[in-house]
């Protein structure tokens, strides 16, 4: 990527937070000043939001970059402050998790019972021999007892390493090995479209390679045969039946708390570390700050895997720390109906919602009369994660969802990152479809040229993050050269020039005359035609703005003349006719509707209309295989329409990774 980035798109639709929201919201405008004069101030004021046993003597140590310490030398436990202090506030009764498991079987679980839980679960563990700083392996499917496994490892100072249910033995396997954890939690399956799945079979498979493994909790959740091997204890016969009594120790800020892998683009998958102190600060007050959350009244709902880090900070540690009451949902949304999303949001009242554009778009494609026919009435807050999300699919959470009255905040931070960082404040924040906006008060990130020079207003280039944040990785489990390499020798210090360390994030970002913050996908993505740097977040957004257009992949395609041609693949809404000649008149038209709102430059040399498209297990679209497909399809096929089997052939090769 050269110097800049092309910035194509314009967008003037603006959406002022609703009044009586602004009135009452948790941060004003004054916090964006507060941080700014005295960052550091800033977030001690937000640590202290917690329950410290020591008070810190410094707030950050900058002294052996990029290796960050904050709140040094303060000692705290996560549990509890995510369980306990509410239950000594008097607030045991209150419900934690509203679970709904897919088949409909719920569980109502209280701060008072979570309390027990994760007592038990922590002296069992402690029972089967594990410690502070050891690594706990958990491979559970969306149950309470995922939430109550990694605060119970947080209780005793040992790591937790989740990997995510739907990943095979192998990325299983791997993962246990890197972190040569002592103990998996797994369940004999979990419940997936109507039916349960397994999940023992391939822990056996996995624990046959790792010899680190000593013992293997299960807990029953489908009641399906399992074999039972000598280090298999049940969850029910051990933490259940175990102490409901547990003290809590108290660690040091920078005690290592969770192991999270995300695979890059190349190599083996990184483990992320984040510790304590830090870690937990941000995730409290961003759930604070960014969902406006009022702990009396509030239901919040991230529906996100408690494998990916947002199910972390935004299913775990951020709501529990603050005393809130959310609902834990097992299954996908489409079973046993469409409409399950919003008839959980309706049964439950939520009113803080927490989804991603991939659902967002899967919910275009099957049309708006499904959500139409709940009480969505609830809804205060709508949030957004994963990727960015286009304008029109924003305006259909605000119109379909939001009915024209929920802000949407649009939120962008990474695993490596532990908490969001660029975000709208519900009650502040006039919002542009599609745009993250500004960084959160305390976060200092930037869009910089090839020199990490700044880029004025209008400008597009990369997204950094210039200052230290809390929640930031604090490494690549044992891996400290790759930490430096990936995130740190892009520019500045870490790259040899200036005495700044600037944290690279690897995304594109413009920023539009308002200097508002715009993310365009990852910078592997971006194409370069005919000498100009085009996102792929740009052009997808112009196909997606055509009423006919559900949902867009776009790759750069070597091409003879351009060096690269943009090719997209377009999943058609439920209404559109696509069938023969319509087909072929459809694309001519997206081509032509691309060139009108972004540019000629921007015009597809090819769109091809396909039912799915190949998606991360995080449902992240998968550009690298599309690219794949387009380069090596002969001209002639292009403009017909694919069937599925086009992208089942795709998705052979997706097994794992994300
Ligand atoms: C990457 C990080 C953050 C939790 C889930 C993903 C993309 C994330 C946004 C957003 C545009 C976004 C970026 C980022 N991303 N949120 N609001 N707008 N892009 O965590 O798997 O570590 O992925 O997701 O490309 O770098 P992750």
């Amino acid at each position: 990527m050269s110097e800049t980035l092309e910035n194509l798109s314009s967008e003037s639709r603006v959406f002022p937070p609703p009044a009586d929201l602004a009135e009452r919201a948790n941060v004003t405008a004054s916090d964006y000043d507060a941080a700014t004069a005295d960052r550091l101030g800033y977030w001690a004021q937000q640590a202290h939001r917690l329950t410290w046993t020591k008070e810190w003597d410094q707030v950050l140590d900058w002294s052996n970059p990029p290796f960050a310490k904050w709140f040094v030398g303060g000692a705290l436990n996560i549990a509890y402050n995510c369980v306990d202090r509410h239950v000594e506030a008097g607030l045991g009764d209150k419900v934690a998790i509203h679970w709904e498991g897919e088949p409909g079987d719920t569980r109502t679980i209280t701060y008072a019972d979570l309390l027990t839980s994760v007592s038990q679960a922590a002296n069992a563990l402690t029972e089967l021999g594990i410690g502070a700083g050891d690594r706990v392996a958990i491979y559970l499917p969306m149950i309470p007892e995922a939430a109550v496994a990694m605060l119970a490892c947080a209780r005793i100072g040992a790591l937790h390493s989740v990997v995510f249910g739907g990943f095979s033995v192998d990325a299983l396997a791997t993962r246990i090995q890197d972190a040569d954890a002592k103990l998996v939690i797994t369940a004999d399956g979990g419940y997936r479209r109507g039916k349960p799945s397994a999940l023992k079979p391939m822990v056996d498979d996995a624990v046959a390679q790792c010899p680190s493994i000593e013992n293997v909790l299960v807990v029953r959740r489908t009641g399906q045969d399992v074999a039972w091997g000598e280090k298999d204890k049940w969850w029910h016969e051990t933490v259940e039946q175990a102490s409901e009594q547990h003290k809590p120790e108290s660690f040091d800020a920078e005690h290592p708390l969770f192991i999270l892998y995300t695979s890059g683009t190349t190599g083996k998958p990184k483990g992320i570390l984040h510790t304590t102190g830090g870690y937990l600060t941000q995730a409290s007050y961003t759930f604070d700050a960014v969902f406006d959350h009022k702990p009396d009244t509030d239901v919040f709902w991230c529906t996100a895997d408690i494998g990916w880090v947002t199910g972390h900070s935004y299913i775990v540690y951020g709501p529990l720390s603050n005393g809130a009451t959310q609902v834990m949902y097992e299954g996908t949304p489409d079973t046993p109906h469409k409409g399950r999303f919003w008839e959980i949001v309706d049964k439950y009242h939520v009113s803080l919602l927490y989804t991603a554009p991939t659902l967002i778009r899967t919910m275009m494609k099957w049309g708006e009369d499904i959500p139409a026919k709940y009480d969505l009435s609830s809804l205060r807050v709508l949030g957004s994660v994963g990727e960015p999300i286009n304008p029109e699919a924003w305006m259909w959470y605000r119109k379909n969802v939001g009915r024209d009255r929920a802000p949407i905040v649009d939120t962008w931070w990474q695993t490596e990152t532990g908490g969001m960082m660029i975000s709208p404040l519900p009650g502040v924040t006039a919002t542009k479809p599609g745009s993250a906006m500004t960084p959160l008060p305390g976060i200092s990130a930037d869009v910089v040229d090839d020199q990490a020079q700044s880029v004025p207003d209008g400008g597009g280039g990369f997204l950094v993050l210039r200052e230290p944040w809390p929640s930031m990785l604090r490494t690549i489990w044992g891996d400290d050269q790759r930490f430096i390499d990936t995130y740190w020798s892009r520019f500045g210090a870490g790259a040899g020039s200036g005495d700044e360390w600037i944290y690279f994030a690897g995304d594109g970002a413009k920023k539009d005359d308002d200097g508002a913050l715009w993310l365009l996908g990852r910078v592997d993505d971006v194409m370069l035609i005919s000498g100009h740097n085009i996102s792929t977040t740009e052009v997808e957004s112009a196909l997606v703005s055509h009423p006919s257009v559900a949902e867009a992949a776009v790759v750069g395609a070597s091409d003879p003349t351009t060096g690269q041609a943009i090719v997209a693949f377009t999943i058609p809404r439920g209404t559109a006719d696509i069938e023969g000649a319509a087909g072929e008149a459809l694309i001519q038209e997206l081509r032509n509707h691309v060139a009108k709102t972004l540019g000629p430059i921007a015009k597809p040399r090819q769109i091809m209309l396909v039912p799915e498209l190949p998606k991360t297990r995080s449902g992240k679209i998968m550009r690298r295989l599309l690219r794949d497909v387009a380069e090596n399809r002969s001209l002639g096929d292009v403009t017909t329409l694919q069937d599925s089997a086009v992208m089942d052939l795709i998705s052979s090769g997706m097994q794992s990774g994300k």
